[in-house]
């Protein structure tokens, strides 16, 4: 290879046109999920104060919100439930209520925007009146007891009508007992993204706060989501997910995980999602708000880098209004 002067690596930079002809990463609305927070309130929607630009929307805004994405060309969309404490207790019994929340915003979604995918969390946490993602027993997260409750709890997401069901609760065991068990219900066509590197990570934040469970949860998730120093774990816990049925898998957060990414999408070449997490969002938000950094090119540049890492897609709160920029 010739070097400088005969190089010059800002030859194909000068010209608009040029830059775009060797432009390697390219953003679609094909790549964004849009996180859709519901909820049980009496307000429409109803904004939340730790995450600019987000509202928590009712079941008829959310089919709205669905409408929309379809427009956009957004070609999923992931909710995510705040319910009334009143429902919340121990064990996330709500969870199974199959006239629960989720199960009816799925069912209104499926009818009045069949053509959008629906993907759901499958979770204890906006159930249990502790906050964790599983049963809590003294101080242990229990987590056969918990894969159980877990597993019964996407039977009745799939049953609503979900097409993708998301376990985000990092309990080993629970990919290949949900599959098992919706295999034996009929739904062998339902498709699982799993939460398979998801770190315990202070990026939940504004999420917490908009399902509220922030000051209701007691202790914190590291005795079963990652250790953000370690890469290696996030190899053997995919593998296993995949081993056990995962259609798709995800990292969780994503900016500060790029290497997690690249390093879990070379090794096993599976569709790959990124979520881009509520407090990632809410500092680009922030900054932006503050004219600190410019809102539009910032969001653009994370989802951007997010694909270049090696995502196939990512879920984002910033879904619809990425879609509207790149439209
Ligand atoms: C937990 C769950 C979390 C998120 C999605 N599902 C947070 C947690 O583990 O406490 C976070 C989403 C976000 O921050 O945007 N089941």
């Amino acid at each position: 290879m010739p070097s400088f002067p005969e190089t010059r690596m800002r030859r194909p930079r000068q010209f608009d046109w040029s830059r775009r002809l060797v432009q390697e990463s390219v953003l679609t609305p094909n790549d964004l999920i849009w996180t859709i927070i519901i909820s049980d309130g009496s307000k429409p929607r109803d904004p939340v104060q730790s995450l600019p630009g987000v509202d928590r929307v009712s079941l008829s805004e959310v089919v709205e919100d669905a409408k929309r994405a379809r427009d956009l060309g957004i070609p999923a969309i992931a909710l995510f439930p705040h319910v009334n404490p009143s429902l919340k207790d121990a064990v996330g019994s709500e969870a199974l209520n199959p006239d629960g929340l989720v199960p009816n915003a799925i069912k209104a979604i499926k009818q009045a925007v069949p053509e959008i995918g629906v993907i759901v969390d499958v979770a204890l946490d906006p159930f249990t009146d502790h906050g964790h993602d599983g049963v809590l027993v003294g101080d242990e997260i229990i987590n056969d007891i918990s894969v159980d409750a877990l597993t019964d709890g996407a039977i009745v997401l799939a049953n609503a009508g979900a097409d993708i069901v998301a376990p985000s609760d990092m309990m080993d065991g629970r990919i290949g007992a949900i599959r098992k068990k919706l295999d034996r219900h009929g739904h062998h066509n339902v498709m699982i993204m799993s939460y398979a590197a998801k770190y315990a990570s202070g990026f939940y934040g504004p999420y917490r706060d908009a399902i509220g469970t922030s000051s209701a949860l007691r202790g914190d998730k590291r005795t079963y989501q990652m250790n953000s120093a370690n890469t290696d774990v996030a190899i053997r816990e995919v593998a296993l997910d995949i081993e056990e049925g995962a259609d798709m898998i995800m990292v969780k957060p994503g900016l500060p995980y790029l290497d997690i990414i690249h390093r879990l999408k070379r090794t096993y070449q599976m569709p790959t999602f990124a979520f881009q997490v509520s407090g990632e969002c809410a500092m680009i938000m922030a900054a932006a708000q503050n004219g600190w950094v410019d809102e539009k090119r910032v969001i653009m540049e994370s989802l951007t880098s997010l694909k270049r890492a090696g995502c196939d897609g990512v879920l984002t709160y910033f879904a619809p209004k990425a879609a509207e920029w790149l439209s």
